[in-house]
């Protein structure tokens, strides 16, 4: 496995593979845990060479956020990454990554502003900037992105859309601790008494999610996350029952994505739930939020 600072060099390495159409990609913040690794041995599976990126993006942070105490383990990182089977991984330094001067973010419009991007204003014109740049560093042809983060997947795919990238965005399913917390680095900053606080998102999710199932009703589904949080003393930032692509209004007939986000201690986790057509077939379906 090789590991590359530049955007340069990276290029080099990648010349061949890249015209030959047979990268696979993921792109990380490091602190790496069993949900990343998950999209590297996906990336592994369906493809020639495998990169994958460690690069915590200044971008993605508001200005009273955790970037400076983000986790950062790099040789850790680089030796999970070898074992999990990445051939490249590429970690470039903040300069290399933004030289000075540069002025040019993408925005998408209303779909970032919604849910995480009304409590995280600029969050994801930081994501897409940094994403569009790798995308354009690598050259993949697949690029692997975790469920995890749903309205990161829903802007990242109107992003290459939109600006036509030539590449296939592949999802991966949210990897849990063995009681239901998603995976995060971010779990990391969790004492043991908010870690246990922290199985609240998960609960929410389940119950939201059996309330829907069982009334076909939106709000019963809200009320009932809202209780999980309100028996914990944790008021979530939202507790929200929307569409998977648009984070608007439910189609009649469609899916169904629950989002929860909450701050337990220091941390701020987030985590999401699909009720599929399947799931919802012959439920009768109350009025959809507006
Ligand atoms: P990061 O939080 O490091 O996550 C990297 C990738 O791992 C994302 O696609 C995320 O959804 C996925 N992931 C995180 N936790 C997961 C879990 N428990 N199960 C499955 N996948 C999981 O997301 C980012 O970094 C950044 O925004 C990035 C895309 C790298 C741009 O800076």
């Amino acid at each position: 496995m090789k590991v590359l600072r530049t955007p340069a060099e990276l290029r080099a390495e990648l010349a061949v593979a890249r015209s030959q159409r047979l990268i696979g990609f993921v792109p990380t913040m490091g602190a790496l845990h069993e949900g990343h690794l998950s999209l590297v041995r996906a990336a592994r599976s369906a493809n020639e060479i495998v990169v994958a990126s460690i690069f915590v993006n200044p971008l993605q942070f508001g200005p009273n956020e955790d970037f400076a105490a983000y986790p950062r383990n790099e040789a850790h990182d680089v030796e999970q990454l070898g074992s999990a089977g990445a051939d490249v991984v590429f970690t470039p330094a903040l300069d290399e990554m933004y030289p000075p001067g540069r002025s040019t973010t993408i925005n998408v419009g209303s779909l970032g502003e919604v849910l995480e991007g009304a409590h995280r204003p600029g969050h994801f014109d930081g994501v897409c900037t940094v994403v569009a740049k790798l995308f354009n560093m690598v050259g993949p042809t697949r690029a692997y992105f975790g469920q995890k983060d749903a309205q990161q997947v829903a802007v990242i795919r109107r992003m290459v859309r939109d600006l036509d990238f030539d590449l296939e965005i592949v999802v991966c399913p949210t990897v849990r601790e063995a009681d239901g917390l998603a995976m995060s680095s971010r779990n990391a900053y969790l004492s043991d008494h908010e870690r246990s606080k922290a199985t609240a998102l998960f609960r929410a999710l389940e119950s939201g999610r059996s309330r829907l199932i069982q009334t076909g009703d939106v709000s019963e589904s809200e009320k009932a996350m809202q209780e999980v949080f309100a028996a914990e003393a944790v008021s979530p930032d939202y507790t929200a029952v929307c569409d998977p692509d648009s984070f608007g209004p439910l189609d009649p007939n469609g899916p169904v994505l629950l989002a929860v986000a909450a701050r337990i201690g220091r941390a701020r986790l987030i985590d999401n739930m699909l009720v599929t057509s399947a799931d919802m077939e012959g439920v009768a379906r109350g009025a959809p939020r507006s």
